[in-house]
Parts: C-alpha cells; sequence; structure tokens
C-alpha cells in the first residue's frame, strides 16, 4: 500500500509521539513540529530506525510565522496531505478570579488559534479521503473549577471542528473530534493539585484507539470519540 503523509502538531510528547510512532510503524512519513529542541532530539533518537520518514521541525503552533514557515517546507516536499492531526495542546490551572491574563492568552493561543492557523495553512493539500483530527478532552463537554482557560480553549475547538466538518465535508476531507479524559502525560507535570496518575488512561492504548478510528473503514466517519478512564473523572 502507498505510503500516506501525516502532520501532527506537538508530536514530541504523550499521545503525540505514540501517534507519530504508529503511523511510523504503518511504514507512513510523518511530519512533526514542538517547541523545545530537547523533545524534538529525544523524539529523533527513539525513532532513529524511521530516519528517513520522519520530518521534525522547531515551532511553536501559535506563531503564525512558525506555521507558514513550516507548513512552505512540507508543501514544497509533499503534494499532497492524508492526516492531519491538531495535537499540541498546553494548561495552566487558576481560579478566574486570579487566572493571569499571559496564561489566559497563552491557552487560547495554542489550543484553539494555533489549530486554526496549522488547519488554515494545511487546507490546499489536504484533498478528498485526508482526515483532520482535532485533540478535544472531556473539558470539551464538561466544566471544571479552575480549569476555566483550558475549558474555554477545548469548548471553543469544539465549535470550531464542527463548521470544519460541514465545510470540508463537500471536499471529501473527514473530520474528527476526540474528547480525551485523563491520560497519564507530560501535561499533568506541572499542573496545581493531587491527581492520580496511577488511574489515568495509558499514552500508548488512547493513540492506538485513535489511530484505529482514522486510519480504517473509508465509508464510515467516527465524527466524535468519547475517551475515559474506566473509574471516571479524576
Ligand atoms: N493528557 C490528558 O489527560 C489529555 C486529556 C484530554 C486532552 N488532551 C489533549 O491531548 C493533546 C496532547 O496532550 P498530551 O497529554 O499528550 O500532552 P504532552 O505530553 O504535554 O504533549 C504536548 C505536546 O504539545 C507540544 N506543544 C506544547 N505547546 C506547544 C506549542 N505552543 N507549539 C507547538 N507544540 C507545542 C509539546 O512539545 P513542546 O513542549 O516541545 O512544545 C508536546 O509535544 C493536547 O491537545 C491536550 O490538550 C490531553
Amino acid at each position: 500500500m502507498k505510503s500516506k503523509v501525516v502532520v501532527i502538531s506537538g508530536g514530541t510528547s504523550g499521545i503525540g509521539k505514540r501517534l507519530v510512532s504508529m503511523f511510523l510503524n504503518a511504514g507512513d512519513k510523518v511530519v512533526t513540529f514542538s517547541r523545545k529542541k530537547s523533545n524534538i532530539n529525544l523524539l529523533k533518537n527513539e525513532l532513529s530506525e524511521y530516519k528517513d520518514s520522519l520530518i521534525c521541525y522547531q515551532g511553536d503552533v501559535s506563531s503564525i510565522k512558525d506555521i507558514n514557515l513550516i507548513s512552505k517546507e512540507i508543501s514544497k516536499k509533499f503534494k499532497k496531505v492524508d492526516f492531519l492531526i491538531n495535537n499540541s495542546g498546553t494548561n495552566v490551572l487558576s481560579p478566574i478570579k486570579k487566572i493571569k491574563i499571559k496564561d489566559w492568552q497563552r491557552i487560547i493561543d495554542v489550543n484553539l488559534t494555533g489549530v486554526f492557523y496549522l488547519t488554515q495553512t494545511m487546507l490546499p493539500l489536504l484533498r478528498n479521503k485526508s482526515v483532520i483530527l482535532n485533540m478535544g478532552s472531556l473539558a470539551s463537554r464538561n466544566g471544571f473549577p479552575n480549569w476555566g482557560a483550558y475549558c474555554a480553549s477545548k469548548f471553543g475547538l469544539k465549535g470550531f471542528t464542527e463548521a470544519l466538518r460541514e465545510e470540508v465535508r463537500p471536499k471529501g476531507i473527514r473530520v474528527v473530534h476526540a474528547e480525551i479524559g485523563a491520560t497519564d502525560t507530560s501535561i499533568w507535570d506541572n499542573l496545581d493539585g493531587k491527581w492520580d496518575r496511577s488511574g489515568m488512561m495509558q499514552d500508548t492504548e488512547v493513540a492506538n484507539i485513535l489511530f484505529n478510528s482514522i486510519t480504517e473503514a473509508r465509508s464510515v466517519n467516527v465524527d466524535e470519540i468519547f475517551l475515559m478512564p474506566p473509574n471516571g473523572v479524576l
């Protein structure tokens, strides 16, 4: 089977990193980017056996300049992209009366505006039968105290995703929204509070379900995926 081209933001850690491995293992070409050189180098080292199929850039999804540069590079290398996975995400917890404007802005810029930038610049390369996967959360459907900025970004992303799905449907592009509950990744490392990480889902298991949902069954679109730990909300 012909190898596919996959673009994934934030593929250097957690769920994104697992998806990068799965696509490479399936024989596909993967382009990913994130901000930290250390994360990129680690990914390249860990996946050195795929060095001919993995392309990494350093870039911030919330910077239109970075996204324009990365998109230009992608369009020089590939005529078509088969999968766009908007995965980069960030969070800071704070009660609404105390949240710093810079934290609010950053969360909205990365989790929502960054998805818009990358999607807009990739759309010319996304054609019939391609798939866009947007990474939402339990916080795309439920509100939680101290999660105001994150919930606003992820509820916003859900609205964007639903509008996008209808806009690109006539072009044969499938749009999938994943609402994911607590998964044990580095996103929790700096979040205030005590979190029972042993009760969280494993990133490999989450990525495996996402991978299968978007790569199988062409006559079916899995519009929404909702994944939760067996014990429910933490
Ligand atoms: N883990 C969970 O419980 C959970 C639940 C629901 C939804 N999600 C969502 O799932 C997605 C993946 O999260 P994860 O849990 O796998 O987190 P993670 O392990 O922290 O990975 C996040 C990835 O995004 C990159 N990133 C962060 N800010 C970025 C920016 N401004 N520009 C480009 N890349 C950036 C990070 O790399 P750099 O730091 O190098 O930039 C990293 O590669 C996120 O959208 C998150 O909101 C996670």
